[in-house]
């Protein structure tokens, strides 16, 4: 019957429906304390008085703080980051009024507080009647103005991104963390919205190359993780894929070019399957690019001038690492470095298995991140005569 009756607050993965709610149990003792300011005068701090002014405290203490602060250190600044235009100018006006008003009311409580403590502990029957009216009345029109203007504002502009981050916010100021998920609940509910580009037709360039350089530069700007690291994907001899990441150190109108060990796993699949699949992905810029095509060696010359490039130490463990062979344990590998280093001293020559690839694409998608899934893919598809064609490809 209780839990029937019971005014429930909703949870924190509706923060703003748990804001709204606050401002019920604020109503609530804003009545209860104009009914203590009717009730003193004729029956002093009686049981009943006390245990108004008892309650009035208790919720104007702490949870009404608490309250303030998730307007202030989330709701406000959160709202500020994400409104443009009317919305902008909206709350660049009312904030400051919010803010303001959270001090006066503050302010006023400092007051009240002290008079309740004396109705509470039965040494006082002092409350401001002036006091009660404006403190009553200035949150009453306080909380209008955020329920007309800043709850529909939030609802409106916040995605379920945002509205994780405040609920989240505001479950921790309570000191209410939930239990840690399992691993697995944790996979399974991470869900990031993308929202910050777009893609259309009409900005990409007309030849992928360009689009990549353009795209490249900007995670470049955007100093994203290792920008230049790329899954690459073959084949081997019995149809199965397998991928790892490698650095692509140059790309231009032949292709994109890495290198590595010819004998390693990847350089055998790519002797008897030539083609691959190059995968990049800038999460910072909610972006990805996949390219395809076969791959070639890059020419003697040019993979010479790329190993000579390279810091010493990086030459020798280019020549000390026969990539992907087993060995028993690091001290072996390390003791064969150390042979290396003796043999070929300041100046080793580049070994015969070791040079580039380029893969020469024949495919290349961009793919940009939107919201609800609802994402954008061009896909440019090379021709017999060289030139490109693209398309736009449902998410
Ligand atoms: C960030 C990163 C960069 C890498 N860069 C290269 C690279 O440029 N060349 C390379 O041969 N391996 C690179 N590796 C190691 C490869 O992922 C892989 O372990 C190695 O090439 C052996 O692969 P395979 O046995 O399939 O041939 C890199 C790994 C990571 C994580």
């Amino acid at each position: 019957m209780n839990n029937l009756l019971a005014d429930p607050a909703p949870d924190f993965d509706q923060p703003v429906a748990v804001l709204k709610h606050c401002h019920g149990r604020i109503r609530k003792q804003l009545a209860t304390l104009e009914k203590l300011l009717a009730h003193l005068p004729e029956h002093g701090a009686d049981e009943q008085a006390r245990q108004a002014a008892t309650a009035v405290l208790k919720y104007f203490d702490k949870a009404a703080h608490l309250h303030h602060e998730d307007e202030e250190q989330d709701l406000l600044p959160m709202l500020l980051a994400v409104a443009k235009g009317e919305d902008a100018a909206t709350l660049q006006a009312l904030v400051p009024v919010i803010l303001q008003e959270h001090k006066d009311m503050d302010a006023m409580w400092q007051d009240l507080h002290e008079q309740l403590t004396s109705i509470a502990d039965g040494s006082g029957t002092q409350l401001s009647a002036s006091i009660v009216r404006r403190f009553v009345q200035n949150y009453h029109g306080h909380m209008e103005r955020e329920e007309g203007i800043v709850a529909p504002m939030a609802l409106r502009l916040f995605g379920p991104d945002q509205m994780a981050r405040l609920g989240g916010a505001m479950r921790r100021r309570r000191g209410l963390e939930q239990p840690a998920p399992s691993i697995g609940d944790t996979v399974a509910d991470l869900r990031k919205d993308y929202g910050q580009a777009r893609l259309d037709e009409s900005d990409v360039a007309d030849d992928p190359m360009d689009q990549f350089t353009r795209w490249f530069e900007e995670a470049l700007k955007a100093e994203v993780n290792e920008p230049n690291a790329m899954s690459v994907a073959t084949v081997g001899e019995d149809g199965r894929p397998t991928s790892r990441i490698v650095l692509v150190k140059q790309f231009d109108a032949r292709g994109f070019t890495w290198y590595t060990n010819y004998d390693s796993q990847k350089g055998k699949q790519l002797a008897s399957k030539p083609f691959a699949a190059l995968l990049f992905f800038w999460s910072e810029l909610e972006r990805q690019v996949r390219i395809e095509g076969r791959v070639e060696r890059t020419s003697a010359e040019e993979s010479d001038k790329y190993f000579n490039s390279r810091p010493l130490k990086s030459r020798l463990s280019a020549i000390a690492s026969e990539q992907s062979e087993p060995i028993a344990n690091r001290a072996a590998l390390e003791l064969h470095y150390e042979e290396v280093a003796r043999q070929y001293g300041e100046a080793p020559p580049r070994p015969q298995h070791w040079g580039g690839f380029r893969l020469v694409p024949e495919r290349i998608e961009f793919w940009q991140g939107r919201r609800s899934r609802f994402h954008d893919r061009i896909v440019y598809t090379r021709q017999e005569d060289g030139s490109w064609t693209r398309q736009r490809l449902q998410p």
